[in-house]
């Protein structure tokens, strides 16, 4: 028998909304297969129900060839099933040993931890996959990528035959990425199998030898990665054509600059930044992870408020010390972490969008104007076809792309002068990106606004921005024009040395 696992007829419904019908899937022994499909198309759902975290409405899951009505937490991982969360859950304040392998420990129903034992129990895991962390480092000094592997090897030392990975690169540099697949790759030489979600569909090509789509909680086709190409790919997933060609800006109105800013500088942050944005136009700012991109945005935003330098707005100096200074001013910005800085998790869908336009949705005697809310929300949800269950749903319930949408929207509400979108298409499918950056490319051609892409998803970059600007080491070392330029000269541009 080759499977691990096969799920059959999985039916889960939330509420009203049927996140899976009748969904299938079987991973092979020693494979590596991808979970692919649109946001809100029952990916996270699935893996919930394999992990034993959500029961199924109904279905069958057979393990290794036994067959379970109703899969436990306890049972999936006994059967060597073993799920990386993104956040990872790792012990912060335990040391990389303890993370490791304590949880076996606990397991075996040890009274007394023996500590020599979790020593080794680490050092050995650690070996399968060629990596050598500090064992007595605490966890939280590391890199997430380093948590990650810690995560890895704590599945391995509970006997991982399957690792679920839901979308395991998104905090990763591109570095780090080429060692987890290097990692995957010597965990399938061991046997294992590995299963994951990706939406960045170049990464979906190189590392998996299978995979399956689902579109609204159905299957539409399992198949090897060979007999596919990315266009094939992307049909199969939003189900239309999508070719995204260059943002070429109509008339750019060259005679005052929307935005500018001269000179800013934060220590350890950035130094000497100047550029200005012009109406009309998409500028893009790249870099790597650690190039200042993020404390760019952060600063723009005054979270961080640069130390020296100056900003414009319409010619106009303005100060911004504060994120309530940037607001004031119309600047609007969508964050990276749309979970910790984005959303009011608990919260509903439908308070989340109006939250930061608040004092526009009053009626004149005062009281909320739910009306004026719910027109607002249904044009947004219409606008980039956000899929949600009820507007009163708490954003938590949201898939992840969908969050990364409503936290769009509720910016977008504002009206801003200036949007400054951080990494505005992470978890964000394939057909919903190609609907964002249609709708900023309309925005800016339409409207009064200036809009800033900070991203270093390099096609998103080039396609969408008529010119990019490139950080290194906390300064802008280069200025193109996308139209001028390719996604490999960018590339070598970002990563040049110097
Ligand atoms: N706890 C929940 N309560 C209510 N609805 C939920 C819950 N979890 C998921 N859903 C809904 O089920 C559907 C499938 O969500 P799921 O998280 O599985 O999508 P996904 O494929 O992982 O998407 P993404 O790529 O955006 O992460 C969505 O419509 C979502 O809103
Ligand atoms: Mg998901």
């Amino acid at each position: 028998m080759s499977e691990i696992l096969k799920v059959t007829g999985i039916n889960k419904a939330f509420g009203g909304v049927q996140a899976l019908k009748n969904a299938n899937l079987t991973i092979h022994k020693g494979e590596i297969h991808c979970l692919a499909g649109g946001n809100g198309s029952g990916k996270s759902t699935l893996i919930k129900i394999i992990s034993g975290f959500y029961k199924a409405d109904s279905g069958r899951i057979e393990i290794n060839g036994n067959e379970f009505s109703r899969i436990t937490p306890i049972d999936a991982i006994m059967e060597g099933i073993q799920v990386i969360y993104q956040d990872l859950s790792v012990f912060p304040n335990l040391s990389v040993a303890e993370n490791i392998a304590l949880n076996s420990e606990l397991y075996n129903r040890r009274k007394i931890v023996n500590w020599r034992n979790i020593r080794g129990i680490a050092k050995e895991s650690m070996d399968k996959i060629g990596i050598n962390l500090p064992l007595d480092e605490n966890v939280e000094n590391l890199s997430i990528a380093d948590k990650q592997l810690i995560a890895i090897c704590r599945a391995l030392v509970n006997n991982a035959r399957l690792i679920i990975m839901d979308e395991p690169t998104t905090a990763l540099t591109r570095k780090e990425i080429r060692k987890l697949f290097e990692i995957i790759k010597m965990l399938k030489q061991q046997g294992v199998s590995i299963l994951f979600v990706s939406h960045k569909l170049n990464e979906v090509f190189e590392i998996s030898e299978r995979f399956t789509v689902l579109r609204n909680g159905e299957n539409i086709i399992t198949d090897s990665t060979d007999n596919v190409d990315s266009e094939k790919f992307i049909f199969y997933m939003t189900g239309r054509k999508i070719e995204e060609d260059f943002f070429i800006p109509g008339t750019i109105e060259t005679r005052q600059p929307v935005y500018k800013v001269e000179n800013l500088s934060l220590t350890n942050g950035f130094k000497d930044i100047s550029f200005e944005i012009y109406r009309g136009e998409i500028l893009g700012i790249t870099g790597l992870l650690g190039s200042g991109r993020t404390e760019l945005a952060l600063s723009l935003f005054g979270l961080f408020p640069a130390q020296h330098g100056d900003i414009y707005l319409d010619g106009k100096k303005i100060k911004i010390n504060s994120p309530i200074d940037a607001v004031k001013n119309g600047i609007g910005y969508v964050p990276e972490d749309r979970l910790a800085q984005g959303l009011f998790l608990v919260q509903s869908i439908r308070k989340n969008i109006a939250i930061s336009n608040i004092d526009n949705m009053v009626k004149r005697n005062g009281t909320v104007d739910y009306d004026r809310i719910d027109s607002s929300l249904e044009n947004w949800v219409k606008e980039l076809s956000i899929v949600m269950g009820g507007k009163e749903d708490a954003a938590s319930t949201l898939s992840g792309g969908n969050q990364q949408k409503v936290v769009l929207a509720k910016w977008l509400e504002t009206n801003p002068r200036v949007l400054i979108l951080n990494g505005p298409t992470v978890g964000v499918d394939v057909g919903a990106k190609f609907d964002l950056h249609n709708y900023l490319r309309r925005l800016v051609e339409n409207h009064n606004i200036g809009v800033i892409i900070i991203s270093d998803d390099i096609p998103e970059i080039h396609k969408n921005c008529n010119r990019i600007l490139v950080m290194r080491k906390g300064k802008i070392c280069d200025e193109v024009v996308n139209v001028e330029t390719t996604e490999k000269d960018l590339l070598s541009l970002i990563t040049k040395e110097g």
